[in-house]
């Protein structure tokens, strides 16, 4: 019986390749994320990090941002997520649904860029989006 230790295993010829170039590449460690920016009323910024898939509502009252109250957790039949988007942005969204914009008529101080933000998942392509929130949900 040999007790030497047992030879080194040889390595995958790619190894040094690959290893360079995930060094060169290093991986994203937020790859699901993006950045969202809430302004208070009062012109107070909270730069919040939000998984993408998650609406934009949901986001801010996880975070606590104060503004935003989604009393109907998220189906588009309180208002109480209005907000309104930087018109840099207003672009890169899916128009109002019919359902939106009846309950859009609810809400207080309605303008053209006003939109509920229960209605609007975040996605890579919104990465800085600005969500300007109102005086008041009522
Ligand atoms: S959370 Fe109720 S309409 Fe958006």
């Amino acid at each position: 019986m040999n007790a030497a230790a047992p030879a080194a295993r040889p390595r995958c010829p790619d190894f040094m390749a690959i290893q360079s170039i995930a060094i060169q590449h290093p991986i994203d460690p937020r790859p699901h994320m993006t950045k969202v920016v809430y302004i208070e009323f009062s012109g107070k910024e909270h730069v919040i990090d939000v998984e993408n898939g998650e609406t934009l509502m949901q986001a801010a009252v996880d975070n606590r941002v104060p503004g935003i109250i989604g009393d109907c957790g998220g189906s588009c039949t309180c208002a109480t997520c209005h907000a309104y988007v930087d018109a840099a942005w207003l672009g890169k969204l899916p128009a109002a649904s019919e359902d939106e914009t009846m309950t859009l008529e609810g809400a207080l101080d309605v303008e053209p860029n006003s939109r509920l933000t229960c209605q609007l998942v975040v996605k890579p392509e919104l990465d800085g989006i600005v969500i300007r929130l109102p005086k008041s949900q009522f």
